[in-house]
């Protein structure tokens, strides 16, 4: 290219490189001791020698769940076309609308009105007042785990995960969670029901997992919590009017995977794994989840469900993902099912006049046969890489 270039003094701009260099290897030094002395230092976990996050490239990490959540990325606006979302683009508009025949604007917005419209009364079809009542109740417990599934995997993204794979992956975790919490929260307002608040049970799983340290968010939100939601939405996805559920369902699939993908490029250390006082935590945060299923045992009962059959097939799937993530707890997961198991049992016996024991514990609550799979997948009950391409 015919370039004139500006004529500078040689020495000048050597100077000034030179300037430079010294004032970086001052202020990069004494950063380094900072750090090394636990007194602040760099707070950017990024390293710019080799442009690349600390921790390293992660490429299967990013191939797992970066690259993959945007395949499956699905638009709130095609699936619930009610709903108030404008998140397609030009071009999956014009599919959309090649689908339902042209349409001006006017009679898009009319139809939009009459599907919000028709989408409540088909609900009111569907089901009784009291069973619209039990489904927000339950779906809401879920909404507000999704609020704090944003905050927390927006923390583990800034002060958890290392490495440029791992960040990408948890940089569309974040996006998943804030389009559950937001999309969530317009089906549920659809039933026209109060939304109750979050029960207090939930809400000390919730605010402990937020406040565990580092890597140990990993076991609060993606083992348990995000285990309990896949288990809920495989449940719930074959309902009418709830099949967007489903796409929930694939999303926190992958969720649920990042933890074992991510330790099986940098595992836990034995301390990690099995040190008492981590052991003490994890279960203490298990804890709440057994009276929190007995508090939602009415509003599962209205829908003809037996919360114990949902609460054993969740804990069952939960143990056996933490186990192979390395996350073990004070009772291993042989005796902790069975314990759980009789626990489950004297409640019901209480609550239910002619209960007889039951085995909650093997029980199978994921209905669509999708949904199996993906969890056997995941849950790695039969053994194949879980959420692999
Ligand atoms: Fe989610
Ligand atoms: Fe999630």
């Amino acid at each position: 290219m015919d370039l004139s270039p500006i004529e500078l003094i040689p020495e000048q701009t050597a100077a000034i490189v030179a300037r430079e260099r010294k004032v970086n290897r001052w202020v990069r030094g004494l950063d380094d001791r900072l750090g090394r002395w636990r007194l602040g230092g760099r707070r950017g976990d990024y390293d710019d020698q080799r442009f690349e996050f600390v921790g390293g490239a992660g490429e299967a990490l990013r191939k797992k769940h970066y690259d993959k959540s945007l395949r499956l990325l699905w638009k709130a606006e095609e699936q619930i076309p009610w709903s108030s979302f404008r998140d397609c683009t030009k071009n999956e508009k014009v599919l959309l609308e090649l689908a339902q025949g042209s349409l001006d604007g006017a009679e898009r917005s009319h139809l939009q009105k009459i599907r919000s419209d028709e989408f409540r009364a088909f609900l009111d079809r569907e089901y009784t007042p009291e069973q619209k009542q039990a489904l927000v109740n339950i779906l809401s417990t879920i909404g507000h785990g999704e609020a704090y599934a944003w905050m927390v995997s927006t923390e583990l993204l800034s002060h958890g995960v290392k490495g440029t794979g791992a960040r990408a992956a948890l940089t569309m975790q974040v996006m998943e969670e804030a389009k559950h919490f937001v999309v969530l929260r317009e089906l549920i307002h659809a039933f026209d029901c109060p939304v109750p608040r979050m029960s207090v049970w939930e809400y000390i799983v919730m605010e402990r997992t937020l406040k565990s340290k580092g890597l140990e968010k990993f076991f609060g939100m993606n083992v348990l919590i995000e285990g309990f939601a896949l288990n809920l939405f495989g449940l719930l996805g074959t309902l009418p009017g709830l099949e967007v559920l489903r796409l929930f369902h694939l999303d926190e699939s992958r969720h649920t995977a990042l933890p074992s993908n991510y330790f099986s490029e940098k595992p836990l250390t034995n301390r990690q794994k099995t040190g008492f006082l981590r052991r003490l935590r994890r279960s203490l945060l298990l804890a709440p989840t057994l009276p929190l299923m007995t508090y939602f045992e009415k509003d599962f009962a209205v829908l003809g469900l037996d919360v114990y059959d949902f609460a054993g097939s969740m804990l069952r799937k939960v143990g056996h993902l933490s186990d192979r993530v390395g996350f073990e707890l004070l009772i291993p997961q042989e005796k902790l099912l069975p314990m759980v198991n009789r626990l489950f049992n004297q409640r019901a016996s209480r609550t239910r006049r002619d209960h007889t024991f039951k085995k909650y514990h093997l029980a199978e609550t994921t209905r669509g046969r999708a949904e199996r799979a993906i969890e056997a997948e995941v849950f790695e009950l039969n053994q194949s890489p879980a959420a692999a391409s």
